[in-house]
């Protein structure tokens, strides 16, 4: 085995994929994009899921790359030798390219010819099938693990520990073949075939050599078969480090052990678990993480997840009379180890340590109480069970991590009632969560339940409003003040089904149309619009009138609305064509937003794009707008359409046959959403700004039609009015301004000159009749100089003492006045006037300049003066 640092064995994994023709990915931030499924990236494959579904091509069918992962699922296993809440996973992929045999071969060449493991200390596990999923045993990777030179009995098929993912509650899934470490019989008995593996203690996974994501979980639980067979594998860089090296544990690593050392000095080894100190070490790294991309420790989701791991910190830091404080130098030390491959900790240090510290300040009190409270608590126990409700409290009110609540009533054999604490729980955070759901329910004061409740039994909406604007339909259900009626008996809005609808529902980032529902005896304006399992809702203020269950109503979208909707879809497909012709193949959409008034577009990009890449960009889809192409949408099965090389939209899912909107032979996306029928009805695109959203990930937002043309007009206006004050051509007005900026700038000392803004202006006379200004202005050396020659010659004076603040210290001048410099010397007279100071200076006869540092009061400064002038 070679021994590696961290930094070679990235190296090692990217440079033999590369070698591999696996193009080489940045890793993606860990907050996700556009995953309502994940609150944090997990895995190497979570920011690539829509490869995966079939949703978007992959720059390259084969990739790899280092991706950092937060996995708190684990969190109860940290503390042992190798669970770590945050860790970096190597990962490779082939998308649609080679599956089972490729990915085995890979695997065994990469760790014995290039990490030179000992296949002796290999050991494969495969997966044993599940005869109630209807998912089968795979005994192909047995047979290519067999080939490629790995003992037989080094193979072990196991059950549902190698089924993976999905990576939330949906998504892409599949068999998987993990690689084991034997780490030796000092942690516990061999494996003998048939035997039981311990995977926990004595082997150690150290590559998940492929997922063979082949299937699809539904949020109801089934599986749909993938678009294509793909591969996808993880390896952790600690865990590789942790088994090159012979490590007990991962806080051995070279980048995690400098962290565990210093805990250690900063809580005293005599103050601290093991466990604990292990369980900090982790929790820093992955919070110093995570603060590194602006998540604050809040009280729910990707917040709350940050905050219970410094909470917990905390509260070890308070057990171990440590101040909390020194977790910072932690969380500096996180920075230090892991700054050259992940520069953003060190560009994000300040808000990292920030974030921190104001997290340690709010919550050290509090834990300081909660833990009296709980050993309060605990001394007045009775039966030797701590109630479930205290837990409760002291869990939710006063921020008292569970894991320490139990470990204090462990200490005192004192029991919990685990499940009855979970229940409360659950039903605490099904109250919190409510504040996640869409702005349109609460704003109604509903949540999906509502939904449920609505469309339970309704039959799907037919939508035809690709083809007519306005419909009659029959209304087949109402929701008003929280409940499904027969009729509205108020105006309070509500929402309605209809059999049939040509609004269109929110939905591949197309905001919903707007417009009107209405008959004899009701009138509606739809203000938004959603599609519930295929029923579509609209949301409806009610302007008069009451609206019931089987009512003929008008729908009517409102045509402009639609219409500059459209324009801004269609040129978001144009954008996203322009940009990967612009910018590379890379390029893939990440989200987007269209409504009337704009678009929005956000794409994989590992840089900012230059003005030169913007207004190429620009130019392009304004050329297509004005090639003034036909838009051709058709049903295609989705098999062929991707065949064919069409882009399939990010997060969204499609049925066999989609529906293919296509621009000439310049865009061809899969898409459900409104269009106009010919490019040139777009008019012109202008592109707004170009931002960032998160790591390698760029937004653009452009505008339209005739809101780009009122934005250029009023730009035009604004540069006439400039240009009338200038004056000159339109075409020299950016050379004029910076002209007059130049002169602006050179005349500025002079300007400085004749301003009266004096601080102090006092004329002195010394003993001997000599007339000296005693001046204080906040100036330059030089400024400062100028501006005494004049006064000299202006006001007929002899000496100027001038004096400038400047930072930490005082800029001083003296000035001889040409028909004195005979008589006496600048720098005679300088020297007399701060010496007393220990100010320092020095010059000729009729100017001399110094500086005294500190804060000098000015009365003083004039006394001096005044003795100089003698
Ligand atoms: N997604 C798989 C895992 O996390 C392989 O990377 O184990």
């Amino acid at each position: 085995m070679k021994q590696l640092t961290t930094s070679q064995i990235r190296q090692v994994f990217l440079d033999f994929f590369s070698k591999h023709q696996h193009q080489k990915l940045e890793g993606a931030s860990i907050i996700p994009d556009n995953d309502p499924t994940l609150l944090y990236i997990n895995s190497g494959m979570a920011p690539l899921k829509s490869y995966f579904l079939g949703e978007a091509s992959p720059p390259e069918k084969k990739m790899c790359n280092v991706q950092p992962c937060i996995r708190t699922n684990d969190i109860e296993d940290v503390g042992d030798r190798h669970h770590l809440t945050f860790f970096e996973m190597m990962g490779s992929w082939s998308i649609g390219d080679y599956y089972k045999e490729g990915a085995i071969k890979l695997a065994y060449d990469l760790l014995v010819n290039h990490f030179e493991y000992d296949p002796q200390k290999l050991y494969a596990t495969v997966y044993k099938g599940n005869a109630e999923a209807g998912i089968p045993a795979d005994t192909e990777s047995i047979e290519f693990w067999k080939s490629v030179g790995l003992p037989e009995d080094h193979i072990v098929s196991l059950g549902d520990d190698n089924f993976w993912g999905p990576a939330g509650q949906t998504g892409p899934c599949g068999p998987c073949t993990e690689v084991f470490f034997d780490t030796g019989d000092e942690y516990g008995p061999a494996y003998t075939p048939g035997g039981h593996f311990d995977d926990v203690n004595r082997y150690i996974e150290i590559w998940n050599a492929g997922v063979f994501m082949e299937l699809n979980k539904m949020a109801d639980g089934s599986f749909e078969n993938l678009p294509l067979k793909s591969v996808d594998t993880g390896a952790g860089v600690e865990r590789m480090y942790m088994a090159l090296n012979n490590c007990d544990s991962l806080y051995d690593v070279d980048v995690v052990k400098p962290i565990y050392d210093l805990a250690k000095i900063k809580f005293g080894a005599e103050h601290i678990t093991q466990k604990d100190l292990r369980m900090v070490t982790d929790h820093i790294r992955s919070s110093t993480f995570i603060l590194s991309e602006g998540v604050k420790p809040d009280k729910d989701g990707r917040g709350y997840i940050v905050r219970r791991l410094i909470r917990k910190c905390i509260t070890v830091a308070v057990r171990a009379k440590t101040p909390p404080i020194e977790l910072i130098e932690l969380s500096n030390e996180v920075i230090e180890q892991l700054k050259d491959f992940y520069p953003q900790l060190e560009l994000q240090k300040k808000q990292i340590l920030q974030l921190l510290e104001d997290e340690i300040v709010d919550f050290e009190p509090a834990i300081k109480n909660g833990l009296e409270l709980l050993n309060d608590e605990l001394a007045n126990v009775t039966d030797k069970k701590l109630d479930a409700n205290k837990v409760f409290i002291l869990v939710t009110t006063h921020g008292v991590p569970f894991e320490i609540v139990k470990d204090y009533a462990m200490a005192r054999s004192v029991s919990i009632d685990e499940k009855e604490y979970e229940k409360l729980y659950r039903e605490h955070q099904k109250v919190s969560r409510q504040g996640t759901e869409t702005n349109a329910l609460v704003d109604l004061g509903l949540d999906s339940a509502h939904l449920e409740e609505l469309t339970n039994g309704v039959a799907p909406t037919e939508f035809t409003g690709y083809d007519e604007l306005n419909i009659e339909a029959r209304v087949l259900a109402i929701l008003q003040n929280g409940k499904k009626v027969e009729k509205t008996d108020s105006t309070n809005q509500c929402l309605v089904v209809t059999d049939k609808t040509t609004f269109y529902a929110e939905g591949g980032g197309q905001a919903a149309d707007k417009g009107r529902i209405e008959n004899d005896n009701f009138k509606g304006t739809v203000v938004d619009v959603k599609n519930h399992n295929h029923v579509y809702i609209h949301y409806l203020n009610i302007d008069e009138g009451f609206i019931s269950q089987s009512d003929v109503v008008k729908l009517s979208v409102d045509k402009n609305n639609r219409e500059s909707t459209a324009k801004n879809h269609s040129a978001t497909h144009l954008l996203h064509s322009a940009l990967r012709s612009v910018l590379g193949e890379h390029v893939s959409q990440k989200g987007s937003l269209v409504n009337s008034e704009k678009l929005r577009f956000d794409f994989q990009h590992n840089k900012p794009l230059s003005k030169d890449e913007i207004q190429s960009v620009e130019n392009l889809v304004n050329q297509w707008i004005w090639q003034a192409t036909g838009c051709n949408i058709t049903e295609e099965s989705y098999q062929k359409a991707i065949a064919s090389g069409v882009t399939a939209l990010f997060g969204e899912k499609y049925q066999e046959d989609v529906r293919v909107v296509r621009f000439a032979d310049f865009s061809a996306e899969l898409c459900a959403g409104t269009h106009v029928v010919n490019s040139g009805q777009i008019g012109l695109v202008k592109i707004l700004t170009e931002t960032s959203t998160a790591r390698g990930i760029r937004r653009m937002e452009a505008i339209t039609g005739s809101v780009a043309y009122e934005y250029l007009s009023k730009s035009d206006q604004i540069i006439s009015a400039v240009q009338e004050i200038i004056r000159g051509d339109k075409e020299q007005l950016v050379e004029n301004i910076f002209a007059l900026k130049k002169s602006a700038k050179e005349n500025k000392a002079k300007d400085s000159l004749t301003q009266t803004a004096w601080d102090v202006d006092e004329i002195l006379e010394g003993t001997s009749g000599l007339k000296a200004i005693f001046g204080q202005i906040g100036l330059d050396k030089k400024e400062l100089i100028d501006l005494g020659e004049k006064e000299l010659k202006s006001r007929a004076l002899d000496v100027a003492f001038m004096v400038s603040p400047a930072e930490d210290k005082l800029v001083v001048v003296v000035i001889v006045s040409d028909k004195n410099t005979d008589k006496m010397k600048a720098n005679i007279i300088l020297k007399n006037w701060i010496e007393r100071f220990d100010g320092r200076g020095g010059g000729k006869a009729n100017v001399a300049q110094g500086g005294i540092n500190g804060k000098i009061d000015l009365a003083l400064l004039k006394n001096s003066a005044l003795e100089a002038l003698g």
